[in-house]
């Protein structure tokens, strides 16, 4: 076992089961944007384990872009105040735009991400999350179109998603040992 996996207490999700549920939000996607070619857009660092995975799901013709944020001060957590550090390339208007997230948990990075985007008048826009943890839920009317699995009101790791930059190589989806958690501090 690689040093990092020490470290997990509990896999929720292995290789074939993000994999399995990866292809099944592609068809999804496939059915809902024929003859439509969505942009595929998501936020480093995270998210893009997964969207690189869905785009190979999914079977039309569809493009991809990037954001990078950067949350604010000692209450960002809570606090859905972020400054957008990489823009898009490309224009959205009149595009269908689909943000893709690693986990939804307040939501309010999504809901700060799709006001963003919504005041550039894409064609559609929508949320694919592959994690939705629903429980510390504080914009309640996100949309969430797809959704891969919901989670434990537990901190995870892997599959792109990290505990300070670290674990984000993990082939699966797991929860970190308490003592993990506790001996470095607070995750965000
Ligand atoms: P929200 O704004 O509270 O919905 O938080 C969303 C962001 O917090 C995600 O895009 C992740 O970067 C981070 N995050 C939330 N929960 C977790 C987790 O369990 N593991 C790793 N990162 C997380
Ligand atoms: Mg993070």
């Amino acid at each position: 076992m690689s040093e990092a996996a020490a470290d997990i207490a509990e896999i929720l999700f292995d290789r074939d089961q993000i994999a399995a549920r990866v292809q099944d939000i592609g068809r999804e996607i496939s059915r809902d944007y024929r003859e439509r070619a969505p942009l595929l857009v998501s936020v480093l660092k995270g998210a893009v384990y997964f969207l690189t995975d869905l785009s190979r799901a999914v079977a039309i013709p569809a493009e991809i872009d990037f954001m990078a944020i950067t949350s604010y001060g000692a209450a960002r957590a809570q606090s859905g105040v972020v400054r957008l550090i990489k823009d898009l390339d490309v224009e959205i208007t009149g595009r269908h735009v689909l943000l893709v997230e690693d986990v939804i948990d307040t939501g309010l990075t999504a809901g700060y991400l799709v006001r963003l985007l919504q005041a550039r008048s894409p064609a559609s826009l929508r949320i694919c999350t592959l994690l939705d943890r629903p429980y510390r839920r504080i914009l309640e009317s996100l949309d969430i179109a797809y959704r891969g699995f919901e989670i434990p009101d537990r901190f995870v790791v892997g599959y792109g998603l990290d505990y300070r930059e670290r674990y984000r190589h993990l082939p699966f989806i797991g929860t970190l040992r308490d003592d993990v958690l506790e001996s470095a501090g607070p995750p965000l």
